[in-house]
């Protein structure tokens, strides 16, 4: 990827070494230790544990304008404030939850910057007061300068109660966008999807282990383990339809999180001033950055590539939203492919009821897939439709109105993750 030159040359974060990528579930290590190492926390999964809120002085002035953002554009003041930014080094910003504060603050206002109050008058320069600290972390935490979804589910949340359950009515997130309550239930709910699928990222050592001591039993009991986790995300989805309005997702929440690559609006990218002297392109905020359906499609063996390289665009895409998560769930993902291979390992042992197993768990994939279609289609595709037709333009919706935020077009994409989940499923005998 282009930017990941960027990294480099801005001193990123390395990929941990190879030793780190092997073995890190062999019985002799502690394998909380190692997951601590891929910020993967035991309760929390891929999220951030305890996001911080505020950030010190001089920091807090980005706090100010993030915290105002659906008044601030309201009001059409918003991007007058943040031109009127002084230019901060990074420096004062210690530790990585300050970091990732810090990361979130920067792309909420460069998404409101550009995309103003979310009609035609946009912006294609980020001044340099915003572009070179943004950029700057960015380097530093490996990620890409735009908001992601590791900024705005991931670490965009808090309790209520902090002695309270994490539950949608006991959190609330951290910062907003136009669209009422719309943002919160489509950051929270990816939140609480990630976190109840959690508990089966806790099983992997276990089932790792199951296989390296040919234990059918432990092997069936953690595949068992992970369908049932994988049951219960299904499960948390469904509150999207209590806490998301179709109209306000469609006409407003996707519009600031639209990205700046394939983007007809944005067609040469996003310049950042005072950082590159071409415009830049990058993939908007979407959940095709979590990493936790790709942690179980390499888990099981469900291969969007073939022989290791992407095999289509659909597969490409998903290859490519890799590059937008924190580095270390990238090196998580990586480690697990070169850990043994589930799906060989029940092939090769030909049991009919471990094989019924595998496929049940694969099936729970399928199960989310089919239902985030539908989910797609309510939010994206019947919405589309209907502004076509109100437009009276064509008969279709145009393409770029069936894109989603992180520019594909959806429906076609969705399917083919779909069918490559399908097919991953052992047949019979
Ligand atoms: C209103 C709710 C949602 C909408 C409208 C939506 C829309 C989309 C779209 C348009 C894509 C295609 C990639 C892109 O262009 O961005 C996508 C992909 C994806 N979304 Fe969602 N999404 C929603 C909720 C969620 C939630 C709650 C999750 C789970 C945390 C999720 C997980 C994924 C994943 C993993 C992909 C990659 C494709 C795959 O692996 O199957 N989405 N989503």
């Amino acid at each position: 990827m282009l930017w990941l030159s960027f990294l480099k040359e801005q001193g990123g974060p390395e990929e941990l070494p190879a030793k780190m990528a092997l073995d890190w579930w062999s019985p002799m290590d502690n394998s909380w230790k190692i997951f601590e190492e891929y910020h993967i926390d035991e309760n929390l999964g891929f999220a951030l544990p305890n996001p911080l809120e505020e950030l010190p002085h001089p920091y807090d002035a980005w706090i100010a304008i993030a915290k105002n953002l659906p008044e601030l554009i309201k009001n059409g003041q918003l991007r007058a404030e943040v031109e009127k930014l002084a230019t901060l080094s990074i420096d004062g910003l210690q530790g990585h939850k300050m970091q990732r504060l810090a990361h979130l603050v920067l792309g909420y206002i460069t998404m409101a910057y550009v995309w103003g109050q979310g009609d035609e008058d946009i912006r294609k320069v980020l001044p340099r007061n915003i572009a070179i600290p943004y950029c700057k972390l960015s380097g530093k935490l490996g990620l890409p300068p735009i908001l992601v979804y590791a900024d705005c589910v991931l670490a965009n949340w808090k309790k209520k109660d902090p002695s309270g359950p994490m539950t949608y009515k006991n959190m609330d997130i951290l910062f907003s966008f136009p669209g009422g309550d719309c943002g919160k239930g489509f950051f929270l709910v990816s939140l609480l999807v990630e976190i109840a699928a959690a508990s089966a990222i806790k099983v992997i050592p276990t089932l790792f282990n199951a296989i390296q001591c040919e234990d059918l039993d432990a092997l069936q009991k953690a595949l068992l383990d992970i369908t049932s986790s994988l049951h219960k995300a299904l499960e948390v989805f469904h509150q999207i339809h209590e806490y998301v309005d179709p109209k306000l997702f469609f006409n407003v929440l996707r519009i600031y999180l639209s990205g700046w690559k394939g983007n007809p609006l944005l067609s040469e990218g996003l310049l950042y001033e005072g950082v590159w002297d071409t415009p830049k392109k990058f993939a908007g905020g979407s959940a095709a950055q979590s990493s936790i359906f790709q942690c179980f499609d390499v888990l099981l063996g469900i291969q969007h590539t073939v022989g290791g390289v992407p095999s289509g665009s659909a597969a490409g895409f998903l290859q490519e939203m890799r590059t937008y998560m924190p580095p270390a769930h990238r090196n998580f993902l990586h480690s697990l492919e070169s850990g043994p291979s589930v799906r060989e390992f029940v092939l090769s042992k030909g049991d009919a009821l471990l094989q019924e197993t595998y496929n049940e768990c694969v099936q729970a994939m399928v199960s989310l897939r089919n239902y985030h279609l539908q989910i797609v289609t309510k939010y994206i595709v019947i919405p589309a439709s209907q502004q076509a037709k109100k437009k009276q333009a064509s008969e279709e919706p145009s393409e770029e109105e069936n894109r989603g935020t992180g520019g594909t077009n959806v429906i076609d994409f969705l399917k083919t993750v779909r069918g490559t989940t399908v097919r991953s499923l052992l047949k019979e005998g």
